[in-house]
């Protein structure tokens, strides 16, 4: 979310637009595990959240969001294992689709950071900053 308002006021509305709709899936992530754990009669700890690593130009925000997104989707695996050795099915497809988010976030990632690298940092700002970039 904090990339996304950086983005928006560095004038990167295409980078802006993708980081604000990563944020809102993010956000459902949180509320569907919040809902499976009450589920199953525990209790989030979500003061227990890691570091939350932000960036202070392009390359960073895009280095860190890919770090973070490719720890999820190693997580959400771990996660996807643990609950099928415990016969938690529930749990297990759960995490199921939302890994497929996670590694759908790894993808828009990588092809951007292979874009500025073919581009070239100039180019691809400009890139960022049109209304055409999907
Ligand atoms: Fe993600």
């Amino acid at each position: 979310m904090v990339h996304a308002e950086l983005a928006e006021n560095w004038g990167l509305k295409a980078l802006a637009r993708h980081l604000k709709a990563h944020t809102i899936t993010e956000m459902r992530h949180a509320e569907r595990h919040m809902e499976r754990i009450l589920f199953l009669e525990g209790f989030p700890e979500v003061s227990r959240i890691g570091e939350i690593r932000i960036g202070k130009n392009v390359e960073e925000i895009l280095f860190k969001d890919y770090e973070g997104e490719v720890q999820a989707v190693k997580g959400y695996n771990e996660t996807m294992n643990l609950a099928q050795r415990l016969g938690d099915n529930g749990t297990r497809e759960m995490i199921a689709e939302i890994l497929k988010d996670e590694e759908a976030h790894v993808d828009w990632l990588e092809t951007q950071r292979e874009l500025l690298s073919r581009m070239g940092l100039p180019a691809y700002l400009q890139y960022l900053a049109g209304e055409f970039s999907e």
